[in-house]
């Protein structure tokens, strides 16, 4: 009876090591080991925007006292270098996660043509973990991808990825040095450079300055390929009553809870600056994309805005 007991306890107790060992095993195992998932690069119109736009604007006008502090400036702008260390340490966390946030989004070059074209020279810019600089590696065994962050920690976490897709010889990386000098000027220049939901994230003027360098890397008849967040999006609504508005005009930019900067664009605004950085506009729309909770009876309606701008050639 005695020795039944022990026997069970041991056995109890080896689980429980065992268990606890796996646990540690799955926190610490390295990005390599962990699942993917696929992501559909969206490009859809479920719904108008227009009449998205008429219904939300009132929703998330910004009230006069909000106003009446962006006019005094009594809100201090944020520090594009103090954005870089929170998304520094947003993807060291991510990478400690037991299973990081990776989407390839693969039908990019379906939504970028121009993304197909052979001996392809692409500078990607705030290419956080890698999930689209893949999907082109993959996707065109012609081209070649410079991929760029200010955080070393992306960088890192993209060459890993792609390494392990077996796709690291057509990949060259650098960490971003400046806060809009996207990357050294003896890489350029390139055929295409991406930045998708990346100048959203870069605060006041910054997202303009960074566009300007990114069109010098550009070669004659190269073009910048963008994807952002889009005016009346979900989050917007979700921000113009949570976040802290930091400028109305010309697009309303916010530091939302948790300290992060998330501006939404208009195309007229994404076209002007384009078009102050030497770039026209081959594309542009707004992606309406409806998602659905059925669970939860909700449709979530998400905007992004997209577009090609051309270096003349
Ligand atoms: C929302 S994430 C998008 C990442 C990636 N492009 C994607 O679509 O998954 C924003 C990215 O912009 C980078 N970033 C922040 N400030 C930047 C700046 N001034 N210049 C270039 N990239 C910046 C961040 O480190 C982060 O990787």
């Amino acid at each position: 009876m005695h020795d039944a007991r022990a026997l069970v306890a041991a056995i109890g107790l080896t689980a429980g090591a065992a268990l606890i060992l796996l646990l540690h095993r799955r926190l610490r195992r390295p990005l390599s080991h962990q699942v993917r998932t696929t992501a559909r690069f969206h490009d859809s119109n479920d719904f108008d925007w227009a009449e998205l736009a008429a219904r939300v604007e009132p929703l998330v006008r910004p009230p006069p006292e909000a106003l009446k502090e962006v006019a005094c400036a009594s809100v201090p702008p944020p520090r594009t270098d103090d954005q870089i260390a929170r998304w520094q340490q947003h993807f060291l966390k991510h990478a400690e996660a037991p299973t990081p946030f990776f989407k390839e989004r693969r039908s990019l070059l379906e939504e970028f043509p121009r993304l197909c074209a052979a001996r392809l020279r692409v500078l990607e810019v705030g290419c956080g973990n890698g999930s689209s600089a893949l999907s082109v590696l993959r996707g065109n065994m012609g081209a070649q991808v410079h991929a760029t962050d200010p955080s070393p920690a992306a960088v890192e976490q993209t060459c890993e990825a792609i390494g392990v897709a077996g796709f690291g010889a057509r990949l060259t990386t650098e960490v971003q040095r400046l806060p809009t000098v996207p990357c050294s000027a003896r890489h350029g220049p390139f055929d295409v450079v991406m930045i998708l939901f990346t100048l959203s994230a870069v605060p006041g003027d910054d997202d303009a300055a960074l566009l300007v360098h990114a069109s010098k890397l550009l070669r004659p008849g190269g073009a910048v390929l963008v994807r952002d967040y889009g005016l009346y999006d979900m989050r917007h609504r979700k921000d113009a009553r949570t976040a802290r508005l930091l400028r109305a005009r010309p697009v309303p930019e916010y530091l939302r809870p948790g300290g992060m900067h998330r501006r939404y664009y208009s195309l007229e605004h994404l076209g002007a600056l384009g078009a102050s950085a030497g770039l026209v506009v081959e594309e542009s729309r707004y992606l309406c994309v409806r998602l659905r909770n059925e669970k939860r009876d909700l449709n979530m309606d998400r905007v992004y805005v997209h577009a090609v701008l051309a270096k003349p050639g």
